[in-house]
């Protein structure tokens, strides 16, 4: 049998005890680390899966087209997962998956592995994404099947296996960070009555202590994406870096969140995103400025099933791919600029501009100049509200 696995490696506790658990049992361990820009010591964790017991490392750097094909996807769909999570953790995992397949059929691997744990959503959206594109790969998940159940296990297990992990300077927290955001989750935070502590945040300053002047920003869209800051043309990732950082030292993008996890249990997580918020709101603004009533509102509903679909782990679906469409085909006239004000932990949009403007001002004004024609409300009226004139 073949027994060449490539494993989803980030160089955490968990994914270098499974690259030894691994091979422990016999397995030929190729560990697949994916940069979608969650940052750290590459070199350090590649040496850390070659003690571990992995033949090879490959390291690829997805952030551009994870940022062109996942992220800006999901911010031309308007996507928000129960309100306050803009889906960077659920985002980066289709394209992890995609490329640890990639990965296996170049390497001529029989099986996948993955370090999720037996009760997160990310096992369901590496599995699924697999399931969708190489049905033939046999899946290993080493978390739900041994019986190392706490950190502290782990951490003994690495030690009898020589595996070097910084355990002094491991945060308190569960991280997982990437281009669009931070999520955090466990300590502390595990009770929803706990405010967060300021030292659970990674990406932002703390509001209260950010400037009082505000910082502006003006972002130029074409076709729904952002192509300009400031003016200046930048690629993808770079604008979505510069806005992390402007928005980080404002204090903009943390949200708290209690939220339903798709295996059945509400969990409670706090977020970073700071550009991807401005972003967020900045789309919206020129989607308000373009996009006429029934489209706006259509789309708007169809931002809540992508957000599901997302979170669920189904980016690799009929439904998915049609929405897509329906998505591409309302950004055709999402242009123009709109100028946001970051200001303690507020990001307002204060400003836009379109050259597909449906806004008229000589139809909204109360001045001078107005040309609505107001003869014709007083029929309009009458007929929209015929059917709930009682008695008549
Ligand atoms: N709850 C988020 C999701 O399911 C993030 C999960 C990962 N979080 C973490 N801190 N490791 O998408």
């Amino acid at each position: 049998m073949n027994k060449k696995v490539v494993l989803a490696y980030s160089g955490g506790l968990d994914t270098s005890v499974a690259v030894s658990w691994l091979a422990d049992k016999g397995y030929d361990v190729i560990a697949y680390m994916a940069d979608v820009g969650q940052g750290g010591d590459y070199d350090k964790l590649k040496k850390r899966a070659i003690t571990a017991g992995a033949s090879k490392v490959i390291i690829e750097d997805l952030k551009e087209e994870f940022a062109k094909d996942f992220v800006f996807m999901s911010l031309k769909a308007g996507a928000v997962y129960e309100s306050k999570y803009l889906l960077a953790t659920a985002l980066s995992r289709p394209i992890i998956a995609k490329g640890l397949v990639e990965a296996a059929k170049r390497e001529k691997a029989y099986s996948v592995a993955h370090g999720c744990t037996g009760k997160g959503n990310d096992q369901v959206r590496f599995e699924v994404t697999v399931m969708a594109l190489a049905p033939e790969l046999k899946i290993i998940a080493p978390l739900r099947e041994w019986h190392m159940y706490s950190r502290e296990e782990e951490i003994e297990y690495a030690k009898e296996n020589n595996i070097q992990i910084d355990t002094t300077k491991k945060s308190p927290y569960s991280l997982d960070k990437n281009i669009w955001g931070m999520s955090i989750e466990c300590g502390i935070l595990e009770d929803p009555w706990n405010e967060p502590p300021e030292d659970a945040y990674q990406m932002t300053t703390d509001p209260n202590k950010a400037p009082s002047k505000p910082t502006y920003v003006e972002i130029e869209f074409e076709k729904g994406v952002p192509v300009k800051l400031d003016g200046k043309k930048r690629n993808p990732v770079e604008l979505i870096l510069k806005l992390n950082e402007a928005g980080g030292k404002n204090g903009i993008g943390r949200t708290d969140l209690v939220e339903n996890r798709l295996v059945g249990i509400k969990s409670r997580e706090i977020y970073e995103a700071p550009g991807a918020w401005i972003l967020y709101h900045a789309h919206k603004d020129i989607e308000s400025l373009v996009l006429d009533r029934e489209l706006l509102h259509f789309k708007e509903s169809i931002a809540l099933k992508y957000a599901e679909l997302v979170y669920y782990g189904l980016w690799f679906t009929p439904l998915k791919k049609a929405l897509d469409a329906f998505i591409s085909s309302t950004q055709k006239q999402v242009a123009g600029a709109v100028k946001v004000k970051l200001l303690k932990g507020v990001a307002s949009v204060v400003s836009r501009k379109s050259p597909y403007s449906l806004y008229s001002k000589e139809m909204a004004t109360y001045d001078k100049g107005d040309k609505f024609d107001r003869s014709v409300a007083e029929g309009f009226i009458k007929v929209w509200g015929m059917p709930y004139k009682k008695g008549v």
